[in-house]
């Protein structure tokens, strides 16, 4: 093997296809090792593109076996063949026929991409550049075309044949034991929405009556025998299509919606049409297996999936560089359904805790990239926060600037205007430029420029003018390629209270489009207490010179909940940085009284809203501390900063969380609604509270809430706290769990999980230990990003070890997974990505086990893309 010198691809180089393909008929000989596909491209010039230039198709690691034009076979003179690629020199100029024959094998396909096999189910992923490595073909989102499919194969082996679009014929080849089913795909779609599915399943079925009276079969195909686990992904799917026709007038299409389940998948799930492939752990869930964490993932993921038939798949990308065209706006569409499922709130604060913790974490480093990227060696490695999460904050804040009912229209026009096409973000935009009649060009700039914004604020009252000013100043700081920056256009919602919480001046949106601005209240009585960026209506960087004690009027007194949250993250965030500064200089850490007060008081009125408080009552993790530090991290500081101030906290709030917890543990009949959960997981941060304060008594209730749980959510909460004190307790409960649950995959990963989160001086020998467990895979993703993916992400006192080792192992690990799957291997490397914030002697570790992946001969073209612009 030899690493691959891969060339950069660059949006200013986009041209379009030379060729169109009309239609595409394949037929698939399954096989375990060695399948057959025959496929036939009608294929024409295309008038946008260049005159007499070769036919190129791509492919990767494909064998062809046999090639005819028009319906004659091609001599060795006729056309040149690699893995990678097969050129036609001289093609007809009328419309011409190819039949390419390839042969690939499924079972030794670890890459996971193209065609597979997990768990004996034959399976393919196509996105992004998946499909050339089925058969050679024009790979590019602009080509697109109308499937037909044919798919052959043992009846026993795979009794459930699959494909994209309405099922055709189907029947039994006579005499092989083999049978065979046809699929249409009606829709023109690009070829990384192709998708089979082979193989034993079990099947989930139900139905739904679209809008328009059209009556569509939904089936979900899971491992036999885990029929009832797809229950609530089936709920989910039904709730997420009604949505989308009374949200944003959306009917689905075709006559069928299958969704399939696989346990080897190298992301969350896959948006084919009409065939949405999932990772089962975001299907599979019963009360007794999923915890309400899994159940909201799995309500989101089903519906970002499938509102994917609109944007994404109807309206598709032109390239590859348009990615948040299809998944900034599709996870804004599945953000909006959740908190109409739930509670908007509490949404709107985890998807701004998911943000900070990993897109501002990602603009700040050498991986930061534009939410429309202008370049790219590897397109895999641009699944990233910044096109799905910035991407969805672009949207929202496109919605608070031209207001909900221009924003309606903008969508029903670009559905209108765009549906078949593969489009572009300016023409995204333009929609939402002529829907609301406003100058969109300056907006545009949220796609264009990496970096968050940092926005300063400066107040002044004046009492006897009775004026609020308050001084705006924005900047970006530079990112790579991108040294200087012009100013963003930030929607900033803001109102002002007084100190009991009465409206001084009313909600509202300003908006900030220079790198000055100024806005004076008029006719204030009394100092106010600005709220601003209220339900974080811009995703910046706020630094706002408010004090404390005002902070903690907002936690109380403000109307809008994120603000309250927020408000009280900041004052713990500033008290955090301080005392790991302090640490660090020799000091004790620091602890605050009223912090102390404000918490006992929110958990004392904790039932009024349970997953609010449970939320507001979570201090800033040691991951958000380090980002807000920024540079020169120590992250054994940040820790006993940390840990000093829960205990605080908590040593304040025993006999409120003593209280709660009692009230709480009435047994009370399982229901995954959000109102439950939230119940669970104001228990959950109680037992937390009552074990930082009194570890043994903590230890006790903890093992035994593990023992009588009837929820998996209980009983997590149980294991993360036995986790953290350790002891007797921890080994008892941990030998019952791996027993109980060593036939459960999806609870097996977990147990991995809190293995790698151990605190002990030895959590890295452990993990070390573990890669050798029975129950360990590196081929299969999740299992290794439950046990080296959280010892990486989520053990940062253990991953930061300041010998290094924690380093080097990851190193280690990563370049023999890397010639397994580049994909999964790539993207645990991006765990380094802040390694130039640390403080210099880890700094200088994490850097040469950087160099040493990259040193490693023959990594793929995946891995070296991350890991040269991490060392960048
Ligand atoms: N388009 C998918 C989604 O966000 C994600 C995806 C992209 C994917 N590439 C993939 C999934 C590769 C699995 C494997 O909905
Ligand atoms: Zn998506």
């Amino acid at each position: 093997m030899r690493t691959e010198i891969a060339p950069v691809i660059r949006l200013q180089d986009y041209r379009a296809p030379d060729f169109c393909v009309t239609s595409v008929d394949m037929t698939f000989h399954l096989h375990p090792t060695a399948t057959k596909i025959s496929t036939i491209l009608n294929l024409r010039r295309n008038p946008d593109g260049f005159v007499g230039t070769p036919v190129v198709l791509d492919g990767d690691e494909l064998t062809l076996s046999r090639l005819l034009l028009d319906g004659k076979e091609l001599t060795l003179d006729d056309y040149t063949v690699s893995p990678d690629r097969l050129v036609i020199p001289n093609p007809p100029e009328h419309p011409f026929t190819l039949m390419i024959d390839t042969i690939i094998n499924p079972s030794a396909n670890t890459k996971l991409m193209g065609l597979f096999r997990s768990n004996g189910v034959y399976c393919t992923q196509c996105e992004a550049e998946g499909f050339r490595r089925i058969t050679y073909f024009p790979d590019r989102p602009d080509v697109m075309a109308i499937y037909r499919v044919s798919i052959e194969a043992d009846v026993a082996d795979a009794p459930i044949l699959l494909s994209n679009g309405n099922p055709g014929r189907r029947g039994i080849v006579p005499g092989t034991g083999r049978h065979f089913a046809v699929w249409d795909d009606p829709f023109k779609k690009p070829s990384y929405l192709f998708a089979l599915v082979a193989g034993d399943l079990g099947t989930l079925t139900d139905k739904f009556v679209t809008m328009s009276g059209r009556t569509v079969d939904l089936n979900i195909y899971v491992e036999k025998g885990k029929e009832p686990r797809a229950a609530y992904a089936m709920d989910s799917l039904k709730r997420s299509m009604k949505w989308d026709e009374e949200v944003f007038g959306r009917e689905y299409d075709l006559d069928v919606f299958n969704l399939v389940a696989v346990s080897d998948f190298n992301m969350g799930a896959m948006e084919n049409k009409g065939l949405n492939v999932f990772n089962d752990r975001y299907v599979l869930a019963s009360a007794e297996t999923a915890t309400d964490q899994d159940y909201h993932n799995i309500e989101a993921i089903v519906a970002h999936e499938y509102f994917h038939n609109w944007t994404g798949n109807r309206i598709t990308c032109r390239d590859w560089f348009q990615l948040c065209l299809k998944e900034g706006l599709t996870v804004f569409r599945d953000q909006e359904f959740s908190s109409d499922m739930r509670s908007r709130a509490v949404e709107r604060i985890n998807a701004v805790r998911t943000l900070r913790a990993a897109q501002f974490v990602e603009d700040a480093g050498p991986l930061a990239h534009p939410v429309r990227p202008s370049a790219f060696k590897e397109i895999s490695n641009f699944y990233t926060a910044t096109v799905y999460n910035k991407g969805a904050e672009v949207i929202r804040m496109l919605k608070t600037l031209i207001g909900p009912a221009n924003f309606r229209k903008g969508m029903d026009l670009y559905f209108a205007r765009e549906d078949g096409n593969a489009a572009t973000i300016e023409d995204f935009i333009a929609c939402f430029a002529d829907a609301s009649g406003q100058d969109l060009s300056k907006f545009f700039r949220w796609y264009n420029q990496a970096g968050t914004p940092v926005l300063k604020v400066r107040q002044t009252y004046d009492a006897t003018a009775r004026t609020y000013r308050l001084d705006f100043e924005q900047s970006i700081p530079a990112t790579p390629g991108q040294p200087t920056k012009e100013p963003a256009v930030l929607p900033i919602t803001i109102g002002l209270i007084g100190q009991k919480g009465e409206v001084l001046a009313p909600n509202q949106v300003l908006v900030l489009e220079t790198r000055k601005g100024t806005k004076i209240f008029s006719d204030i009585a009394e100092r106010p207490i600005a709220s601003l960026l209220r339900g974080f209506s811009a995703p910046v960087q706020l630094e706002f010179d408010i004090e404390d004690a005002d902070l903690l009027a907002l936690a109380r007194h403000d109307q809008d909940a994120f603000n309250r949250w927020e408000s009280l993250q900041t004052v713990a965030m500033r008290l955090l940085k301080r005392s790991t500064a302090g640490v660090r200089a020799g000091n004790a850490p620091l602890a605050d009284t009223r912090l102390r007060d404000v918490f006992n008081s929110i958990l004392a009125d904790g039932l009024s809203d349970p997953a609010f408080a449970a939320l507001a009552l979570s201090l800033p993790s040691e991951g958000d501390i380090a980002r807000e530090i920024g540079k020169d991290v120590d992250p054994s500081a940040i820790a006993k900063a940390l840990d000093a101030l829960l205990a605080s906290n908590a040593a304040a709030s025993l006999a409120t969380a003593v209280d709660m917890y009692a009230k709480l543990s009435t047994p009370r009949p399982f229901s995954a609604d959000a109102e439950s959960a939230g119940l669970r997981a104001l228990k959950g941060v109680s037992l937390s509270i009552i074990a930082w304060a009194e570890r043994k008594e903590g230890a006790r209730l903890a093992l035994a809430q593990y023992h009588s749980a009837t929820t998996m959510t209980d009983r997590f909460s149980a294991l993360g706290i036995l986790n953290r004190l350790g002891g007797n307790e921890r080994d008892e409960a941990f030998a019952s769990f791996e027993h109980a649950y060593r036939e459960e995959p999806l609870i097996l990963d977990s147990w991995f999980s809190f293995n790698a989160i151990l605190r002990t001086d030895d959590a890295l020998d452990r993990v070390i230990e573990l890669l050798k467990h029975k129950d360990f895979s590196i081929t299969n993703p999740n299992r290794v990003r439950s046990l080296v993916g959280t010892f990486v992400n989520a053990n940062p006192r253990q991953f930061h070890r300041p010998d290094g080792e924690g380093y080097r192992f990851l190193a280690a690990f990563i370049t023999d997974l890397d010639a397994k799957n580049p994909q999964v291997a790539a993207r645990l490397a991006t765990a380094f990505r802040t390694f130039k914030t640390l403080e210099p002697g880890r700094g200088l570790l994490a850097e040469s086990a950087l160099i040493s992946i990259k040193e490693h001969v023959g990594i793929s073209r995946d891995l070296s893309d991350i890991v040269e612009r991490a060392l960048a």
